[in-house]
């Protein structure tokens, strides 16, 4: 959840420490701090609050250092403070830490410390490991060039947790070590001078050669060179992979903020994921799977594991594989699956999905589905991501990275490959073959559907301005659109801080009816034929108690009861929340800026969720 950046090389070491922490902010930024190795040996400067309270710190200009570390922290043990801030240090100052992960057992390693005559001065649980690595390296009598690696894979031993760690000590000015294990962390690669990033976009401006760790590498980074062992300390080789990403790519492009930016890169993101996967008359071809149809009949039972957004998505893959595979599919939230015992086997295929690729409870998930003997698939749109070193397949959106905390082109990438790989799977089991070639030239005409979908934006923004005040906002759909309208729902929520609920429009009957009062805003999705004269009359009951509608259909139909209609291009129900989510996206967009809040660092929330 924190981010984590680190430089060793020839230039000075804070601003491009600060640099980074700027590009990680969305990942945390309730403090932050660096930490770099002076000529007067380890200095520290932390601070609670966002980077830029870091970067206004008196001194930080002052600092000399070519080695560092540096944290964007967001709260797990302990309040956002200063002396919780990162970097930690040891008792006698001879290390310091950096961490992004949780360390479980901090209660126990404090005590014993604790025991053995060390002071503890923040409430963190990282504190514990700056000072477990100064207990080993004390007790090390050998002064070989090893001691420092030795110390804090021994301290390591001993953590259990997640963890992704860089430190630096006084007595190796010239070094710094890198681990992690369930927590992301890449290096990249410079002329005499390595980077450490918790991303890669953090660091995309300084190199694009990247090495990608494993759980339990140390890594021991000099100026011009990286060495890394195994957790039995035994070198191992690694070669660097380039990334293709630009940098641009990773920037703002000229729009007020990235999830703005973001939207209007869907038409590309989903372009870039269909990528060479069909043609309308070809079949879809994945070479990463390269499934048989004996294999693909083995399983009785599918299921879709993720969290938030990316969960959502897995409903419309739901949709997608029980339509056009006809195999018993379920979605399911990664949190509640992974503790509830789930009937899984080795007839089950288990499809993860995960933006980041390092949501930790998606990646337990995962674990456990692979421990009771199923096949597992991850979908990312992280190339190396730890999701996809773990399953036993991986398939990539290539949405480009996703800087905004909320999501957009990834659900959208998401969803058309979800569906890809339904047609993938159809065509494999010889069925529904006519609907498939149709469903394909849907799928090719989606980025200029998408882009037609964005010209609306003004539209869009006017009804914002109406409704940006409102306490409550109601989402309603059936069938394929009470997946958008969970996916609106959230958005909302997220980014505009007014509280809103999602509804099966039949359900509301059933209860949330009672809700509905004169002046409430419901918006309502409407683009399955089937489905579409139903929602009307469910819209009808909340227009007779004075709700005011906003309607997204893609239907020629009498929309003069709703106060505001939207009409997107029509499509096929499989794919139509890759356009009917986008006026949402737009419209969560525009009330957070009609309200003035932080659209890409919503309060409370970080982009990537490596706790559980
Ligand atoms: C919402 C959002 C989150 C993520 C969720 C999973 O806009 O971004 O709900 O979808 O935290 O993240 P990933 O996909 O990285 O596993």
């Amino acid at each position: 959840m924190c981010g984590i950046v680190g430089y060793i090389g020839t230039q000075k070491a804070s601003p491009i420490l600060i640099n980074g922490l700027m590009r990680l902010e969305y990942r945390g930024y309730d403090s932050a701090g660096i930490s770099t190795i002076e000529k007067t040996g380890i200095s520290i400067m932390k601070d609670k609050g966002r980077v830029k309270n870091l970067y206004n710190l008196d001194g930080i200009n002052n600092l000399e250092g070519t080695i560092g570390i540096a944290h964007t922290r967001w709260a797990t043990h302990g309040k956002p403070s200063k002396e919780n801030s990162h970097p930690h240090t040891d008792n006698s100052k001879t290390f310091s830490v950096v961490h992004n992960g949780i360390i479980e057992n901090y209660n126990e390693l404090r005590k014993f410390l604790s025991d053995n005559g060390y002071k503890f001065y923040s409430q963190t649980d990282t504190e514990v490991i700056p000072n477990l690595v100064h207990y080993y390296y004390t007790k090390d009598s050998n002064n070989d060039d090893l001691k420092f690696l030795r110390a804090v894979k021994n301290a390591c031993n001993d953590l259990k947790g997640s963890f992704a760690i860089e430190i630096i000590c006084k007595d190796y000015p010239d070094n710094m070590i890198v681990v992690r294990k369930d927590s992301p962390l890449v290096i990249g690669k410079g002329e005499n001078e390595n980077y450490i990033s918790s991303d890669i976009p953090a660091i995309l401006s300084f190199t694009r050669n990247f090495y990608l760790l494993n759980d339990f590498e140390f890594v021991v980074l000099s100026r011009n060179d990286a060495k890394f062992y195994d957790k039995n300390l035994k070198p191992i080789h690694k070669e660097t992979q380039t990334i293709e990403w630009n940098t641009a790519s990773a920037e703002k492009d000229g729009y007020d903020d990235y999830m703005l930016k973001e939207i209007y890169e869907q038409p590309n993101a989903i372009r870039e994921t269909i990528g060479a996967k069909f043609s309308e008359n070809s079949k879809c071809e994945f070479d990463e799977l390269n499934f048989t149809k004996d294999f693909l009949s083995k399983f009785n039972k599918i299921y879709i594991i993720a969290c938030g957004t990316a969960m959502h998505a897995g409903l419309a893959g739901k949709n997608a594989i029980e339509k056009l595979c006809k195999i018993n599919t379920e979605v399911d939230i990664a949190s509640e699956f992974r503790y509830r015992d789930p009937l899984v086997d080795d007839k089950s295929l288990c499809i993860f999905i995960s933006q980041s690729g390092e949501t930790a409870d998606t990646i337990a998930a995962l674990k456990l589905c692979k421990e009771k003997g199923a096949k597992t698939i991850a979908i990312s749109n992280v190339i190396g991501s730890s999701i996809t070193r773990e399953a036993d397949y991986s398939i990539y959106t290539h949405a480009g990275p996703e800087i905004a905390v909320a999501s957009t082109k990834a659900y959208t990438s998401q969803v058309v490959l979800l569906v890809i790989l339904a047609i993938y799977f159809a065509e494999i089991l010889g069925l529904n073959s006519s609907e498939l070639s149709s469903l394909k030239k849907e799928i090719l005409e989606l980025p200029k559907k998408i882009e037609k979908t964005l010209e609306l934006s003004s539209d869009i923004k006017d009804f914002s301005k109406k409704v940006y005040q409102e306490k409550d906002i109601f989402f309603l759909g059936r069938g394929i659109d009470e997946t958008v309208a969970k996916e609106g729902s959230l958005k909302l929520k997220e980014i505009s801080y007014i509280h809103s609920e999602s509804y099966a429009a039949g359900e509301l009957k059933h209860g949330p009816i009672a809700l509905i009062e004169n002046g409430v805003t419901v918006v309502s999705i409407m683009t399955d034929p089937k489905l579409v004269e139903k929602t009307i009359s469910n819209i009808q009951e909340v227009v007779t108690r004075g709700a005011k509608t906003l309607v997204i259909t893609n239907q020629n139909i009498d929309t003069s009861m709703f106060d505001f209609v939207i009409h997107i291009p029509e499509t096929s129900p499989f794919v139509s929340p890759i356009l009917s989510i986008i006026p949402l996206q737009l419209f969560s967009y525009y009330i957070s800026k009609e309200k003035g809040l932080d659209v890409d660092k919503p309060r409370n929330l970080a982009k990537s969720v490596t706790v559980e």
